[in-house]
């Protein structure tokens, strides 16, 4: 907890307080958490704001292309499964809306801000789910991905971030292994189902890759970041380290990483791999990847056809909230 002599409702205006940042960064460096109350830096919560945002929105929109199985998945145990999947990670959005929150944005204005395609979120979910294999795949690569950037952010300099991490970083590490699951069975299964398998890893392998965003050099981010212990690896790092996890478990299933440069350097220990086409990324991230439209399209539909619920309980709040003041005007 960040000390409360600092006057922490004093944060306008306080971007200019040399004194304050300073305190701020020593409390940072001390590893103590930095809570709603305790002041901070302008930039410190606009960045938070952001990247909390983005990464709520990115586990809503990231239903999608997962829900579009749910009605086809092959086994009553297998469309469980993927439901109650689905069913966390609209959870999670749901935590990291309200952690962003408590830094002084409200979840109209965010949902506002992804809704007008003014917010960014993970560039991974632009992209089909062809087959049943991609189920599979998604969870064992796009969620590995997710919990080796995130089981950092369980030590985020932000109280209510780091603790929203820890509990998402559990359910991850269980669609991870229920993907892993689907892959291999799809391996060991039929020739066409684990040509199904391949095919989909020869898909999803180089935009999970992006996930990690752009290489250290061109991270306007990661810096300053660091030093506020928002972010404890770089991007590079993150992306080597998920190379190395996943790699032998490609091997283990018998499938081959599309990736001709991918060799094993026994002096580093590490994977070296080839070449991710950025041009790729930059697009998608524009809003021209395969799916981006169809996926704004599908959350503007969700949240119109959604507006009577949330008209309903505001309707509903307002009702109760009489009647509780006529029952104390009785009583009185
Ligand atoms: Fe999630
Ligand atoms: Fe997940």
């Amino acid at each position: 907890m960040y000390t409360q002599a600092l006057n922490t409702r004093e944060a306008a205006g306080a971007a200019a307080d040399p004194e304050r940042e300073a305190r701020f960064q020593a409390c940072v460096d001390a590893e103590s958490r930095i809570e709603p109350n305790d002041w901070m830096p302008d930039a410190y919560r606009r960045t938070l704001i952001r990247q909390i945002s983005q990464h709520a929105h990115s586990e809503i929109v990231g239903m999608l292309p997962e829900g579009n199985w749910i009605t086809r998945a092959p086994s009553l145990k297998r469309k469980v499964a993927l439901l109650a999947k689905v069913q966390d990670e609209g959870g999670h959005g749901l935590y990291l809306y309200a952690a962003a929150e408590t830094l002084g944005i409200s979840r109209e204005e965010l949902v506002e801000q992804l809704l007008a395609g003014k917010a960014k979120y993970a560039s991974i979910f632009n992209y089909p789910t062809l087959t049943w294999a991609d189920i599979g795949a998604i969870g064992w690569l796009v969620d590995g991905a997710a919990i080796m950037n995130q089981i950092p952010l369980c030590r985020c300099s932000y109280g209510p971030y780091a603790r929203a991490m820890i509990r998402i970083c559990k359910e991850e590490s269980f669609h991870q292994r229920q993907g892993y699951e689907i892959m291999l069975t799809l391996a060991r299964g039929t020739p066409e189902q684990k040509a199904m398998a391949q095919d989909a890893l020869d898909r999803w392998w180089w935009p999970v890759l992006m996930m990690f965003g752009p290489s250290d050099q061109d991270s306007q981010h990661t810096d300053v970041s660091m030093r506020w212990k928002i972010k404890r690896f770089t991007n590079d790092e993150l992306r080597q380290k998920f190379i190395d996890a996943t790699v032998p478990q490609a091997h283990y299933l018998g499938l081959s990483i599309p990736d001709p440069r991918l060799a094993f350097d026994a002096a580093s220990g590490h994977w070296r791999f080839g070449e991710i086409d950025w041009d790729e990324f930059k697009r998608v991230i524009a809003g021209n990847g395969p799916c981006n439209r169809e996926r704004m399209r599908a959350r503007r539909k969700a949240h119109d056809e959604g507006a009577w619920v949330r008209e309903a309980a505001l309707a509903y709040a307002q009702k109760r909230r009489q009647r509780q003041a006529a029952m104390q005007v009785a009583a009185e």
